[in-house]
């Protein structure tokens, strides 16, 4: 077997890069922005069923530094979306497995060595995990495409890089979390004590499977927390890797245990448990409503929040068209449009509407969909029959509710869930394609005649995660920049998301933030400290 993901791996290397890492980031802004030209339109889609990428070594729950099967002997099967063919059956962890798993989570925290290390040391083990990481990057991303269907290319040489670079920025802040000392009003010295929380809950989903791991682990690794991740249930196999890695690198047992299984059990399990001191989630606004009230109905542990969106990606009338039909395109089809911040709504100034339609509509009739492991692929399928289903049915509403249908609509193929990249135009706000996240490769363009009517539209919606601006007058880009009420603004350029950048929504698309310094203060308790003086005069 060993020999064959050898074999299978090297035939891939044509994608990957064998430029470090480092360069891989560097590469990212290109990769994801860069205009594939020369491609024929979307075909039918030809997978070679010869490409299963890498052996799977682990399928069973990472409890306590062993891989081990569900108290219940209960497995699941995780899907190839490619084909709907089945990959592995993995241990379905429930109640009973949380709780063997929060166990041995609380037992590391509170006398294992890691809240106890160094914080250098601490930084070490992260930054010897990362090393790691780089090395396997290409079974890594091999897996991710496997089990999720994003393209190979964008896992080898922008995901896995971005997730080394995760976990190294917040290895590096480690010995630099600390406490202050403060003026007080009396004979007193006052200082704060920054500490770990204690075990963290985290539950991510499937479209960006461990690059959302690291968001999360990483900062509570980095603050000294023990963890217990529940992956998706479409996506559970990258995780158990290279968790796998991380005890490699010497983290101690029970200091970050991996739960796979489905939500309503094992997530609402981990959401409700009385020894869970901390909840991240990242997902569906609705199931983020259902984790806030498990907190609230268990013991009120802080939770902060990832969710939906439907961000506005606003082209004035001084925009450079082409630049901005192009970052428009990979704004909205990028991961097949499985983004939380996709752009989904594409405002454009009357004056350049017709002249933006017809490019993007070109553009989309462009875009390469097919087997995500093949070389020049820009798009795969979709992540699942579910998935699949509510995009269609979103298409139709559309073409029902009257916006023009310029390009794509259909399934691609009879196996596996491709979809064409789709453009409507003439689309109106109040239609459920302007409303609801698609989730999916559907681009809705809409006209505008002026900033503060485009303001208004923009701002318009429950969510509040991201927005896309394309001008070249300071002024406009300086207004919107500040009307937006959005977590962050993207002016003539999107989805640019360093590790050191912070992210998360406004109103319905969340609370707190992921990523930067910003998240570390959601795995932190502040302690003060005061100490009476009896000789005031040294204060
Ligand atoms: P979801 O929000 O239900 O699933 C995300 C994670 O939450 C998974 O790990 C799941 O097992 C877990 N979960 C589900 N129910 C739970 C519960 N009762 N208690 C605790 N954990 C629970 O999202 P789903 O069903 O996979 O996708 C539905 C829609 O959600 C998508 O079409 C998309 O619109 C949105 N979504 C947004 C994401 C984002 O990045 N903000 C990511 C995934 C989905
Ligand atoms: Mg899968």
């Amino acid at each position: 077997m060993q020999i064959m993901a050898t074999r299978i791996l090297s035939s891939l290397h044509h994608v990957s890069s064998s430029a470090s890492a480092a360069k891989r980031c560097l590469g990212l802004y290109c990769l994801w922005h860069r205009s594939i030209s020369g491609f024929g339109a979307s075909a039918a889609v030809d997978v070679d069923p010869s490409i299963p990428p890498v052996q799977i070594d682990h399928s069973q729950l990472l409890i306590n530094g062993q891989f081990v099967d569900a108290a219940s002997g209960k497995t699941f099967p995780t899907y190839d979306p490619r084909t709907g063919d089945i990959i592995a059956n993995v241990a379905e962890g429930d109640r009973e497995d949380v709780n063997r798993a929060v166990h041995a989570a609380r037992k590391a925290f509170d006398e294992g060595p890691w809240p106890k290390m160094t914080a250098y040391e601490r930084s070490r083990v992260m930054l010897r995990f990362a090393d790691l990481l780089e090395k396997h990057n290409d079974e890594v991303a091999a897996i991710e495409t496997w089990d999720n269907g994003k393209t190979y290319e964008q896992a080898a040489n922008v995901e896995i890089p971005m997730v080394v670079r995760v976990f190294r920025y917040y290895a590096g802040w480690a010995d630099k979390i600390h406490g202050l000392t403060v003026p007080g009003d009396g004979p007193h010295h006052i200082q704060t004590l920054h500490e770990p929380i204690g075990v963290a809950g985290q539950i991510v989903p499937w479209n960006f499977p461990l690059l959302i791991y690291s968001w999360k682990v990483a900062p509570a690794l980095s603050c000294g927390n023990t963890v217990v991740l529940k992956t998706a249930e479409q996506t559970p196999l990258s995780a158990l890797y290279v968790s796998k890695l991380f005890l490699e690198a010497g983290l101690p047992p029970g200091v970050l245990n991996i739960i796979s299984g489905f939500g309503p059990s094992a997530g609402a399990a981990l959401c409700s448990h009385m020894d869970v001191d901390k909840l991240a989630f990242t997902g569906s606004t609705s199931t983020g409503k259902i984790v806030l009230g498990l907190s609230a109905q268990s013991n009120l542990k802080p939770v902060t929040l990832e969710l939906g969106g439907k961000s506005p990606f606003i082209v004035c009338k001084d925009a450079d068209v082409d630049a901005a039909v192009e970052t428009a395109h990979s704004a909205i089809f990028f991961n097949q449009g499985q983004c939380c911040c996709a752009g989904s709504r594409t405002f454009v100034h009357e004056s350049i509407y017709d002249e933006f339609v017809e490019k993007a509509k070109a553009r989309a009739l462009k875009r390469v969909v097919g087997d995500p492991f093949k070389n020049g692929v820009e798009q795969g399928p979709q992540i699942d029959s579910v998935q699949f289903e509510k995009i269609l049915n979103y298409i139709r509403s559309g073409v029902e509710s009257g916006a023009t249908l310029e390009s794509g609509g259909q399934r691609i193929g009879s196996k596996g869930y491709y979809i064409q990249p789709t453009v409507f135009s003439n689309v109106q706000d109040n239609m459920s394609i302007a409303k609801d996240e698609i989730f999916g490769p559907v681009q809705s363009i809409l006209k505008f005649k002026d900033l503060e009517e485009v303001i208004r539209r923009a701002n318009a919606t429950s969510y509040g995660l991201a927005a896309g601006v394309f001008t070249k007058n300071l002024e406009s880009a300086n207004t919107l920049m500040h009307a937006l009420r959005v977590g962050t603004v993207w002016i003539n350029c999107y989805d640019v998301l360093d590790a050191t950048i912070p992210f998360g929504g406004y109103k319905m698309s969340g609370q707190g933030r992921v990523k930067g310094m910003h998240s570390l203060s959601s795995y932190l308790q502040v302690k003060a400290v005061v100490t009476a003086m009896k000789n005031p005069a040294w204060l």
